[in-house]
Order: structure tokens, then C-alpha cells, then sequence
């Protein structure tokens, strides 16, 4: 066992109502890249925050070399060598790369001799190919520059075991690559390194073993040259699924959403789109592709009608700037935003009523008091309830109970039951089990196939390869282009994503 530098051993943690870590068992070898692999709320993030000392754990024990230790602070793991870059960065915006870097670290007391650590920083960047330079402000930064900050600043503490929380979750394709050849040198140095994802394919290339984590449990650690992508995914769900969603070719109608010059604020008062024209067919799918922030909230709430813009949003022929939010869903627009608690779902209310939100102002609701009574609405609720296979004891259920892939089919039943012209889908799947997400995916291919529009906004790129017709990529509030969305245009679209590809249309 000479050659594990870290073991978690037994591991239990709890929150309120919820068993994180149940017993959960890891070791990472010396020199390993080592994929800590697991569906949204699997307990993946809780596991790494109690070997890098945020949470203490209820139950089990921690061995750094074979020794047992007490990590009670991130300050402690770093004495222990252990650097974990969490999935919100904590740099601070005015300071430069060489003061965020050097913050907190003791030995250099309240003077560092700056020159020596920004050539130490220089020297670093450049052996791990991280192209950051010291004297840059961290507000300058793009998000993936600011995680090669982070990256540098473990190297700079020379940490040997290197926790990554979902790295790539904010990268373009070829940020993606990089950070892949950085962790390479790193292991090639020495390092150690545990990398979250949920993301199989990632998973598949990067390591060299997998363990699966599924609701608080340690499922299987396996040797990634013995695993493919669907094992990995049987593994996570818990039974068979399809990778593959067939799509027939589309043969798109008439104009259904037309955007034209869109200019909206985001919600600091900053342009977040910036003359944003586009088109979506009766028919089709339209993926919008992007790294988060560039737009894309902004973009769904202005054509929904829940944010303020200038410029033109027909729908089906119609202006819709003098409509509310309201008029637009009587008009057939249908929406599945990307914070399905906070706004398509009210958590405290029974599944059936959530099912009629939208509907209850309807003359048919309030003119008949028939069809305002429980029993009907809730006769309503369980077809779909059926239909959609959620998961459920009760229509009566409060919705904040479901798990986020049965929230997600029922926000997914209510949208589509009102036969909608356009669907705006927004991160449809994030969070959700590879089972929850093939059935939005057939669901919104079938309104397509039925002739709904549908814009798709979303980060992931495989998604948008599984669903789309076209895309066209959000960069700063612009879109700088369009594509075919399949593999072999992947480079072109990074590019774009990254605000360096082509304007064709
Ligand atoms: N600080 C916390 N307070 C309460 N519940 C939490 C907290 N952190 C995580 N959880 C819950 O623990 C479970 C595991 O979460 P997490 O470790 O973040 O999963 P993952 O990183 O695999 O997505 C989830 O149900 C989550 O809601
Ligand atoms: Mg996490």
C-alpha cells in the first residue's frame, strides 16, 4: 500500500435530511489521475470538501501516506500537501495573479519579495503551459484564465494532491484540452490528481482509474482501460441507458420566433445582449452554444418576456415587445428555464397544482368552478403523472420533494400539455441522470418532429450536438456564429466560444 498517498476511510457525513456520504471508501495512488465520477448530488463535492478540510465528517477516518491525520482546515490539508480548486473560485478581482497567489501564505510574511514570486510564478506558468502572467489583475481574466490561476497557486504551494472540482464545467473545448495537458505534467511531476466530473467521455480520456459515486455511496472503482461509456453510465443511473437519441432529419416550416437587433441588460446594469438577431423554424432546433455567462439567461428571459429589451421578438408574426410574460404563454410560448425551484416550480405546492400553473387564470378555469375542483385537477395530474413516468407516491406530493429529474419531467409535462409553437429550453438536463435525460431529450424531439421551434440554450456541447438542427454560438451577448452541431465542427465552435472563430452565418 506504500503507493497510496490518500485513503478515505468509511466516510459519513449528513445535512439535514440528506446522507451525503454514506460509508464511503477512496484511495488515490501515487502519481494517478484518479475521476471521482457521480450524477449531481451523488456526493462527490462533500467527499473532497472533507479530505480539504471544509466539512468534518460525521464518521471515518483520513490517511495521508499511511498515517492517520485530522484535517480540520483547508490550511491544514495544504501542510499535508493536499490543494483542492472548488467549483466557485475564491480570487479576489483587484488583486493581481502574483498577490492572489501569494495570499495567506504564511512565509512570506506582510512584505514578499515580489520579484522572486512572480519569476517563480512565470517559471511555472510556462513548465505547465498555463499562459498567465503575474502582474495581470484577476478582473481581467476570463473564468478559464482565472482557473489557471488557481491551478498555479496550487503548484506554487507545491501541492501533491490535487482535488479538482468539476474543471471543466466553464471551459471551451480547447481550454478543456490544455487543462488536460496540464494535469498530465502535473502527475508527470509527482502529482496526484483526483478529477471530478460527471461528464463520461471526459472521464474516459483524462484518468486512470473511475470511481462512481450514486446517492451517497461509493458504487465501484475501476481501472479506466477496462470501462466504456456505457458501463460508466449504468454504473451512475443504475440500469441500462441509451447514449444515442436518433434523430430524423428536419424539415423545418414557416417562421415561428424572430429575433431582431435584441439588446438587454443583465442584472448589474451591463449590456448582456448586444444586438442578438436570429431565427427559429416551426420544426427545428436551434442550439444556442456558449460558456455560462455570456448572455444566455438574458437572452431566454427577454424572449420570454420576464426581462426588459429593446428590439424586436416576433413570435409566429406578432411583435411581442407591448406583451407580458402572461400574453406570450396564451400566444403558445413554453418555457423550461434553467432554475427549475426557483422559478418553474413552486416547492410548497402539490405536484398537481404545479401542473396547472399556468392555466388557472384561464377563462375555462375561472368561469368554471368544475374545473377548479381538486379532484379534477388532480385526475389531470395523474395521466401525466403516467405519461411522463415520474416518479412519485402522490400527485399530492409537494413538488420540493421530488428528485431533480422528476421536477424536471414535470415542468417538461406542463410546458409541452399546452401545445406550444415555441419551446425555449435552457440547460434542460444539467443535474440530471443519464434515464431523466434521455426522456427530455425523445420529449423535445418528438415537439419537434410535431413542428414546435425550439431554442435551445445550453453549456453542454453534446447535448447541443444530440438535439440541434443548427447552432449558433453566444459570445459576449453576440452571436458570432453559426455551425453544423456535430463532432467534426467542434474545434470551429470552441473557437467561437471562445470569441476567436469565424462570423460566417
Ligand atoms: N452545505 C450543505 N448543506 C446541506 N446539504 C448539502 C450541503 N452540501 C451538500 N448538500 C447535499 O448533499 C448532497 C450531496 O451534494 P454534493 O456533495 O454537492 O454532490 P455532488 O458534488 O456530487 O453534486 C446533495 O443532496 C446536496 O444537496
Ligand atoms: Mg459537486
Amino acid at each position: 500500500m506504500s503507493d497510496v498517498v490518500l485513503r478515505l476511510s468509511g466516510i459519513v457525513k449528513s445535512f439535514p435530511g440528506v446522507l451525503a456520504n454514506d460509508h464511503v471508501d477512496f484511495t488515490l495512488k501515487r502519481g494517478e489521475v484518479h475521476a471521482l465520477l457521480g450524477e449531481n448530488g451523488a456526493g462527490k463535492t462533500t467527499l473532497m470538501n472533507i479530505a480539504y478540510g471544509i466539512y468534518k465528517p460525521d464518521e471515518g477516518d483520513i490517511y495521508v501516506d499511511n498515517r492517520r491525520v485530522k484535517i480540520t482546515s483547508p490550511h491544514r490539508a495544504m501542510e499535508y500537501g493536499i490543494g483542492m480548486i472548488q467549483q466557485h473560485f475564491s480570487l479576489v478581482p483587484s488583486f493581481s495573479v502574483a498577490e492572489n497567489i501569494t495570499l495567506g501564505l504564511k512565509e512570506f510574511g506582510i512584505f514578499p519579495k515580489m520579484e522572486s514570486v512572480k519569476k517563480k510564478i512565470e517559471s511555472l506558468s510556462q513548465k505547465f503551459g498555463l499562459d498567465v502572467s503575474a502582474d495581470s489583475h484577476i478582473w481581467q481574466l476570463s473564468v478559464g484564465e482565472q482557473q489557471r490561476v488557481e491551478i498555479l497557486k496550487l503548484l506554487y504551494m507545491n501541492a501533491r494532491i490535487m482535488i479538482l472540482d468539476e474543471p471543466t464545467a466553464i471551459l471551451t473545448p480547447q481550454e478543456t484540452e490544455n487543462l488536460f495537458k496540464t494535469i498530465r505534467e502535473m502527475v508527470k511531476n509527482g502529482a496526484s490528481v483526483i478529477f471530478i466530473s460527471h461528464k463520461l467521455k471526459e472521464v474516459l480520456k483524462i484518468s486512470d482509474r473511475i470511481t462512481v459515486m450514486r446517492h451517497g455511496r461509493m458504487l465501484d472503482t475501476i481501472p479506466t482501460s477496462v470501462a466504456d461509456e456505457r458501463i460508466l453510465a449504468r454504473k451512475m443511473v443504475g440500469r441500462d441507458v441509451l447514449l444515442k437519441v436518433s434523430k430524423k432529419p428536419s424539415s423545418p416550416g414557416r417562421e415561428i420566433l424572430e429575433v431582431e437587433n435584441l439588446w438587454s441588460r443583465g442584472d448589474k446594469g451591463q449590456y448582456a445582449i448586444r444586438g442578438v438577431d436570429l431565427k427559429v423554424r416551426s420544426g427545428e432546433i436551434l442550439g444556442i452554444a456558449g460558456v455560462e455567462g455570456n448572455g444566455q439567461r438574458e437572452l431566454a428571459e427577454s424572449i420570454y418576456g420576464l426581462r426588459r429589451y429593446t428590439g424586436r421578438v416576433v413570435i409566429d408574426g406578432e411583435d411581442m415587445l407591448p406583451l407580458d410574460v402572461t400574453s406570450r404563454i396564451r400566444r403558445g410560448v413554453a418555457y423550461i428555464p434553467q432554475d427549475r425551484k426557483g422559478l418553474a416550480l413552486c416547492g410548497g405546492l402539490p405536484i398537481y397544482y404545479n401542473f396547472f400553473l399556468k392555466v388557472f387564470d384561464s377563462p375555462n378555469f375561472s368561469f368554471n368552478p368544475y374545473m377548479f375542483n381538486p379532484s379534477y385537477l388532480r385526475r389531470g395530474a395523474e395521466q401525466m403523472v403516467k405519461d411522463y413516468s415520474i416518479s412519485t407516491p402522490s400527485v399530492d406530493l409537494e413538488a420540493k420533494y421530488l428528485s431533480g429529474g422528476n421536477m424536471q419531467k414535470v415542468v417538461l409535462a406542463r410546458e409541452i400539455s399546452g401545445s406550444p409553437k415555441l419551446i425555449i429550453a435552457v440547460h434542460p438536463t444539467r443535474g440530471l441522470d443519464v434515464g431523466a435525460m434521455e426522456f427530455i431529450y425523445k420529449s423535445l424531439l418528438r415537439e419537434r418532429n410535431k413542428g414546435v421551434a425550439i431554442l435551445l440554450i445550453a453549456g453542454d456541447l453534446e447535448e447541443i450536438f444530440t438535439l440541434s438542427d443548427r447552432v449558433g454560438v453566444l459570445y459576449e451577448g453576440e452571436i458570432v456564429g453559426y455551425s453544423k452541431p456535430d463532432e467534426s465542427h467542434i474545434e470551429e465552435i470552441g473557437l467561437m466560444m471562445a470569441g476567436v472563430g469565424s462570423i460566417d452565418a
